[in-house]
């Protein structure tokens, strides 16, 4: 298997002269090891994610795969609303099954850095009244005003969001999916703003 692997990966890399390495391919929504097929890639990816639920525990979410374009590699980021945080990682490699060790997903950063955002945080619902305001930290420097749709319990809801983020997502919103562990099936609006204005975006 690997050696046909190899052999397509050749021919293919010759085609478009590019790299070619074996991945692993796999999910898991419900922890960071995840074990799946071998693929041929021209760069590995593998993607995480933490996310804290009000005062439940942090859940942990892996993608495996391979990397379509190198900009969405290494890419850190993560929002916060008062009861909802959230944050991801994508890393990249370039050597055969480089991207099969266990995941990791760095702390966060708990350290306010003097933003402030409006808050809420209310699925099935297409906006979210702000109730409180939160304490942004580590490098979440913008205010977030999210509405979208997303397949939940397999059918397509609405979801709204304010809080804080880190200002790559307001930068490449295509590139950086905010909630990486649904699947959009609707219009998404996102606006980011500076932080300390307390009241709502409108
Ligand atoms: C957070 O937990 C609450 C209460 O269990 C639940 O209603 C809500 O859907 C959860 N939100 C997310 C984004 O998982
Ligand atoms: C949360 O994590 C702690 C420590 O790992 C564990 O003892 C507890 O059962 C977990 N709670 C839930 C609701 O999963
Ligand atoms: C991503 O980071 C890894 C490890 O630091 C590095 O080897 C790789 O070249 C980086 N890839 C891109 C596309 O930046
Ligand atoms: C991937 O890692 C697992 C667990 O460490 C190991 O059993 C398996 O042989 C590795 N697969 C490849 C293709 O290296
Ligand atoms: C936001 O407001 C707080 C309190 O008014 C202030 O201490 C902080 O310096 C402000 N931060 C920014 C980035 O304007
Ligand atoms: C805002 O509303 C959410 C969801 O209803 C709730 O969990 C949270 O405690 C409220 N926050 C404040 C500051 O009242
Ligand atoms: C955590 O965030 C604070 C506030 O932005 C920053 O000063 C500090 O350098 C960050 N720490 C790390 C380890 O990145
Ligand atoms: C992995 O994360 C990057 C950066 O956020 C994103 O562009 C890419 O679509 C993600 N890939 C998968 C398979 O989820």
């Amino acid at each position: 298997m690997r050696t046909v692997l190899r052999i397509i990966c050749i021919i293919s890399a010759s085609i478009s002269s590019g790299n070619c390495i074996i991945c692993v391919e796999c999910s898991n929504n419900y922890g960071l090891d995840c074990v799946g097929n071998l693929v041929t890639c021209g760069t590995c990816m593998t993607n995480v994610t933490m996310e804290i639920n009000g005062t439940e525990n942090a859940t942990y979410t892996v993608k495996k795969t391979c990397a379509l374009n190198l900009e969405t590699c290494n890419v850190t980021y993560s929002l916060s609303s008062g009861n909802f945080k959230t944050n991801h990682m994508s890393s990249c490699c370039d050597t055969d099954y480089c991207n099969n060790n266990t995941a990791q997903v760095p702390p966060r950063n708990d350290t306010e850095n003097g933003v402030e955002c409006p808050s809420c945080d209310q699925i099935y619902v297409d906006s979210c009244v702000v109730n409180g305001t939160v304490r942004c930290t580590g490098s979440e420097t913008k205010c977030l005003k999210f509405t979208g749709q997303y397949v939940m319990l397999e059918t397509c809801q609405p979801n709204a969001f304010q809080g804080c983020v880190t200002e790559n997502v307001c930068e490449h919103p295509d590139d950086i999916p905010l909630y990486p562990k649904a699947q959009i099936c609707g219009k998404n609006t996102l606006q980011c703003s500076a932080g300390n204005s307390s009241a709502p975006i409108p």
